[in-house]
């Protein structure tokens, strides 16, 4: 009898490693192929209970003119004036990165948009009229740099009283309509933390902050270089870890990065998780995947820059590879034809 039941306990074993065995081959086959130009995906573990309605059909064309989409939950019709949209660059690439940012998106977002910067630049201010921040970090492109302007973007968006706070690197595009429209899918009150994390695991880092460093403590993060945006309610809350250079002091005692810092402040302290979206990109992607009909449709771009030229979004646009070679010139004019320096007659007929 009970030699029986244990021989039928051990082949049910063998038979449930085996099951395993199988189920483990076939989850990638299982899994559907990602796709570029979807909507933010739900974190992959325990989701949150706030999670808001992602899936909110989105507007088929960019210029509108559908019905206004159906969604539950709150959600807020947002302006252009209700985002604070902060640039970090530093004062060698005003020329060589920010004047294609300026000439392209932040020329429809010039009130909402803030470079943070480490450099007076008047002439530029003058001749653009854009805002520019001297954040009087240094222009080292250390740890504590990116800490440093990263608490001066903070302190600002907070005394903004905007109800969107979003970073971005000075080799982002950012697709205004697409920003707002994802962006309209939450309310600012809500606790929302929404950008791309660059590993497929939650970092581990000791914790530093509630202990002595003793224990680790995992969370997800997004990657500074895609962006991510976090709304009012939520930046609220980062305050005593956040403001007024408690940022700095916060990335030091964990010894991590401007973006690792920002999502333990939110994942780990605050307990909000990371809304995983795929719609913002960042240079260190394969750019050239993206579906060429759903570039528009994404929020953030970047490109390959100076050691990889060629990784840059694929799609027919105004301008020759040559003459553009960052796509951000093909792009703006697909999003804005009217637009002077685009050529009207190569500019792609209406929907
Ligand atoms: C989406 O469609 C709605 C309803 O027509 C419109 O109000 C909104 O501006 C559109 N969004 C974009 C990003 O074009
Ligand atoms: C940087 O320094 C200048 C000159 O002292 C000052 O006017 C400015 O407010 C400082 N910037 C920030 C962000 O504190």
């Amino acid at each position: 009898m009970h030699i029986a039941s244990v021989g039928v306990t051990k082949s049910c074993f063998l038979l449930s490693l085996a099951s395993c065995g199988l189920l483990l081959l076939l989850i990638p086959a299982l899994q559907p192929p990602a796709r570029q130009a979807e909507l933010p995906q739900p974190r992959r573990h325990a989701a949150p209970p706030h999670t808001p309605e992602l899936r909110r059909p989105a507007n088929r064309t960019l210029s509108g003119g559908d019905a206004p989409p159906q969604r539950a939950g709150p959600r807020e019709q947002l302006e252009g004036r209700d985002l604070f949209i902060a640039v970090k660059t530093t004062r060698k690439y005003h020329k060589s990165r920010l004047e294609l940012l300026i000439q392209t998106w932040v020329s429809r977002a010039k009130e909402q948009t803030y470079i943070f910067t480490d450099g007076d630049d008047q002439e530029l201010r003058l001749r653009t009229g854009v805002n520019i921040i001297n954040t009087n970090c240094s222009a080292a492109h250390t740890r504590q740099a990116l800490c440093c302007k990263m608490s001066v973007e903070y302190d600002k968006f907070i005394e903004s009283q905007r109800k969107w706070f979003c970073h971005v690197d000075d080799d982002n595009y950012v697709v205004l309509p697409s920003l707002l429209r994802l962006l309209s899918s939450y309310h600012h009150s809500q606790d929302v933390y929404l950008g791309r994390p660059s590993l497929d695991h939650p970092i581990e880092a000791a914790e530093r902050v509630k202990s002595d460093g003793s224990v680790s403590v995992r969370f997800w993060f997004a990657t500074g270089g895609a962006g991510f945006c976090i709304s009012r309610g939520l930046a609220l809350k980062m305050s005593p870890w956040a403001s007024l250079g408690n940022f700095i002091s916060t990335a030091e005692k964990l010894r991590l990065p401007d973006d690792c810092t920002v999502g333990y402040i939110i994942e780990a302290l605050l307990e909000v998780p990371l809304t995983h979206t795929h719609l913002f990109h960042s240079h260190l992607e394969n750019l050239q995947k993206l579906p060429a009909d759903g570039v528009l449709q994404q929020v953030t771009l970047s490109y390959g820059g100076f050691d990889n030229r060629r990784n840059v979004v694929s799609l027919q646009g105004a301008f020759s590879l040559t003459e553009d070679p960052t796509r951000f010139r093909s792009v703006h004019c697909l999003l804005y034809p009217h637009t002077e320096w685009c050529p009207q007659s190569r500019a792609p007929s209406g929907p």
